[in-house]
């Protein structure tokens, strides 16, 4: 490796890291929608050996050096010198971890999907219970090893989401509880929705077609992206010019396809919007998980379930369903796109239910990683709180505990990102539509143009240029406040209910 002593050298070096990063993501991708089933032994292989060359090249010495000498070099401008600050940052993380842990964890990892699932098949959580027990145990240690302020699960939930604390997210979910579980409650006393025409067949080409279109009119551009099939939908990004989506088709359900269509596209046009002038720097970097999701749920939601949203769209999904939705009127489909029903799998839920599902995670994920309850109480811990949250009785495990891959994964300190993406969501809509008084008019029209580059001005391009909470700040004024997602769910929820 070549001496490197300047600012260039390290844009070039960091780009060498993002390149591998990339190319492990290609391969990713490819794994989740076209790889055959034999292929899955030297994938593995491929993916862990580009880890390998990737994580040296991230804690190479000399790279260490040439950022910390950086680091005090005052001739470099602002943009050069938050590249620089981030990276060190990213470097002196790297090196906390000893290449026996990185093991260990990867090791764990493997063996503790492996056994979640066949747990979840069997419907016998015994089976992951061991394996789920080293896991937060090497969380807890995890939490040592990285450092933290005041609580230790602080450590976990700042690898998703930076500057984040245990005290904001305690803070968040107590409005929460205090607002939306008594609300949801009003909902369900309510007149119930009829959304029954959701789940008759409608043919998968013809909702593959409608979901291209959608897309289409989010101004998700096709020259750089491409959408594909697989189990769980996802989006993934190998440069802001090739960044892509995947669906999945329910021939018996019309709304899982529409909703995570735009879920998706909306997680893709934020990485569409990142510059490619920074390609390999932190500047072409996604700021966090949580601002991610604002933007993934700002169009699934505060857009894709609202009335003028559909009053442009409905028109051309009955022309392709006319048989299935001749009987549907516009409020019809639009209520039921927005019908409150406590449930018991989150990746279902409704935009309110949800948040008490991640609640749930978060509790048990904040008092496993405290040591104050264990992991073989973890069914009956999680059942309880379904009966006190949502109502419901959970009739089996892996319909409750065992129903997310996430903690097989060894992902703790996940789960809050989503909640917090759709309140960043809300404030963030609400002050769209100030600085642009016709934005729902526009919608309503077809013409998403302008807000998308409303967001691309505010969020996208900016890359890493600020912290989650410093940009909202700028967009709004303010740090992220509850009081505009409670604000948009009222107004929203009391016309559709009649409350
Ligand atoms: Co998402």
């Amino acid at each position: 490796m070549k001496f490197m002593n300047n600012y260039n050298d390290y844009v070039e070096h960091s780009k060498k890291i993002t390149d591998l990063n990339m190319s492990m993501a290609v391969l990713g991708w490819d794994q989740e929608t076209k790889m055959p089933k034999n292929g899955s032994r030297f994938r593995a292989q491929q993916l862990s050996t580009l880890a390998e060359i990737s994580h040296e090249l991230s804690i190479n010495k000399d790279y260490g050096n040439l950022l910390n000498n950086l680091n005090s070099d005052n001739s470099l401008n602002s943009d050069q010198k938050r590249n620089i600050s981030l990276s060190l940052k990213a470097f002196n993380k790297c090196k906390k971890y000893k290449s026996e842990f990185i093991i260990k964890e990867s090791k764990l990892v493997s063996n503790a999907f492996q056994k979640w699932r066949l747990a979840k098949e069997k419907n016998d959580f015994s089976i992951f219970e061991s394996c789920l027990t080293k896991l937060v145990d090497l969380r807890i240690k995890e939490c040592e090893i990285l450092g933290y302020d005041n609580h230790p699960y602080d450590a976990l939930l700042n690898q998703y989401e930076p500057g984040l604390t245990t005290n904001e997210v305690d803070e968040i979910f107590s409005n929460v509880k205090e607002f939306l579980v008594p609300f949801i409650k009003r909902i369900s006393k309510s007149n119930k929705i009829d959304d029954s025409f959701y789940y008759q067949k409608y043919s998968h080409n013809k909702q593959w077609d409608f979901g291209i279109e959608l897309l289409k009119k989010m101004e998700y551009n096709f020259d750089s992206g491409r959408q594909d099939l697989s189990t769980h939908p996802f989006s993934t990004h190998f440069s802001p010019e090739d960044t892509r989506v995947t669906t999945r088709i329910d021939e018996n359900n019309l709304s899982e396809m529409i909703w995570s269509c735009i879920h998706e596209g909306g997680h893709a046009l934020y990485e569409q919007g990142i510059l490619s002038e920074n390609y390999g720097l932190p500047l072409g970097e996604t700021i966090s998980l949580g601002i991610h999701e604002s933007q993934s749920r700002l169009w699934e939601n505060n857009v894709g379930r609202s009335l003028e949203f559909w009053k442009y769209n409905y028109e051309s999904l009955k022309s392709v369903f006319p048989n299935q939705l001749s009987n549907v009127t516009i409020d019809d489909f639009y209520k039921a796109a927005n019908n409150v029903k406590p449930s018991l799998i989150r990746t279902n839920a409704d935009e309110l239910t949800y948040h008490l599902h991640v609640l749930i995670r978060y509790e048990i994920e904040k008092a496993l990683i405290e040591g104050k309850i264990k992991v073989k109480d973890l069914p009956e811990i999680w059942n309880l709180k379904y009966q006190e949250y949502l109502g419901l009785e959970v009739p089996s495990d892996d319909l409750g505990v065992l129903q997310d891959i996430h903690w097989s994964h060894g992902s703790f300190g996940y789960f809050p990102t989503y909640t917090i993406g759709s309140f960043y969501a809300a404030q963030f809509f609400n002050q769209a539509k100030i600085e642009n008084p016709n934005l729902l008019q526009e919608i309503e029209n077809g013409n998403n143009k302008n807000l998308l580059n409303w967001l691309r001005k505010n969020i996208h391009k900016n890359g890493k240029r600020l912290d989650a909470n410093k940009l909202c700040e700028k967009i709004s004024g303010e740090k992220l406040n509850f009081k505009y997602f409670k604000q948009y769910v009222i107004k929203k929820y009391s016309k559709i209910y009649n409350l």
